[in-house]
């Protein structure tokens, strides 16, 4: 792997799930893979679970890692020909190229505006570390994907479903701010390369980007596409049409435990309760979201392995 800026950089997915699932029996299995070579996390906007994970799982392969909020050093500068007369004080070309020099992969978080969604479409800070730095370029959480958090729910599904076809349904839920499409949109690339009987449900005017969801059903009725479900997957986003807004905050989409009856409930986290899904929900048996946190260490340290083994 010479990347990993989306799901479809890994070839063999299924073998890839397997090799995860095979360093959380032994995390330690490889750690002379990365002696002697550093990863440099770069975050543009705040993080618990990713950056947490990524460390730990980069440590277990032997690196040597540097974090850098990128709110705290210069700020930067994305346009080509930009001159560079007002607030930015670093262009991107300088930036990636130096950073390169102290990284052996740099791993970069950055949120879309959610104002200018061209701009987001082309994620231009994450796309920008790609043709500038000299070092391969890990996605975690860019303007429309977050393909670390699929990984991790690639794992989650594998190790926990009990038919070989599971029905998985992906919930709209509501949220008090407007929130990116990228987990949304990670996880339907995901459902692309799984066999599962997939569905997506949120009310009308909160459909996602046609390019990524034209291949499955979305049910308005969100009883109806829970029915048989065994996995549900809830998650707020805002409008992508009416882009960056919220156009309804309706409670009744909140994720009950009445509603899911035995269903696996996922949700990649920070979850506020009893907005996005009620207590019972994240309190019983069946809610999965402590499990998924834990595997993106070895959805990280998977991908970062098979980076060093191509350096
Ligand atoms: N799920 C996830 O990416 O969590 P953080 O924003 O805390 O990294």
């Amino acid at each position: 792997m010479k990347k990993y800026t989306a799901i479809n950089d890994i070839e063999n997915l299924s073998d890839t799930i397997q090799k995860a699932i095979q360093l959380k029996k032994n995390p330690y299995q490889c750690t002379h893979i990365g002696q002697h070579k550093t990863l440099v996390m770069l975050f543009f906007n705040a993080s618990l679970r990713t950056r947490l994970s990524t460390e730990k799982a980069a440590k277990n392969l032997g690196m040597q890692v540097s974090v850098l909020n990128v709110t705290n050093a210069w700020n930067m500068e994305f346009e080509d020909g930009a001159v560079m007369n007002l607030n930015t004080s670093e262009h991107i070309k300088e930036a990636a190229k130096v950073i390169s020099q102290y990284a052996d992969i740099i791993a970069v978080r950055a949120f879309p505006t959610l104002e200018d969604k061209e701009k987001d479409r082309a994620e231009t800070v994450l796309n920008s570390f790609v043709k500038y730095a000299t070092v391969p370029i890990v996605n975690m959480e860019s303007a429309t994907d977050h393909p670390l958090q699929a990984l991790a729910d690639a794992i989650t599904i594998t190790e926990t479903k009990t038919v070989a076809k599971p029905k998985v349904v992906l919930s709209w839920a509501p949220h008090p701010k407007a929130l990116p499409h990228s987990v949304a949109n990670a996880f339907i690339h995901l459902m692309h390369r799984m066999e599962v009987d997939f569905v997506i449900t949120h009310p009308k005017g909160y459909e996602l980007d046609p390019e990524i969801t034209k291949q499955f059903p979305i049910e308005y009725d969100q009883q109806k596409a829970f029915e048989n479900a065994d996995f549900i997957y809830a998650k707020n986003w805002s409008s992508f049409n009416d882009y960056g807004n919220i156009l309804n905050e309706d409670p009744n989409w909140m994720i009950t435990q009445e509603k899911i009856g035995a269903a696996k409930f996922m949700h990649c986290l920070p979850i506020r309760r009893n907005v996005v899904a009620e207590d019972a929900v994240l309190d019983g048996d069946n809610a999965l979201v402590i499990e998924q946190a834990n595997n993106r260490t070895f959805a990280a340290q998977i991908v970062l392995q098979e980076i060093l083994t191509h350096l």
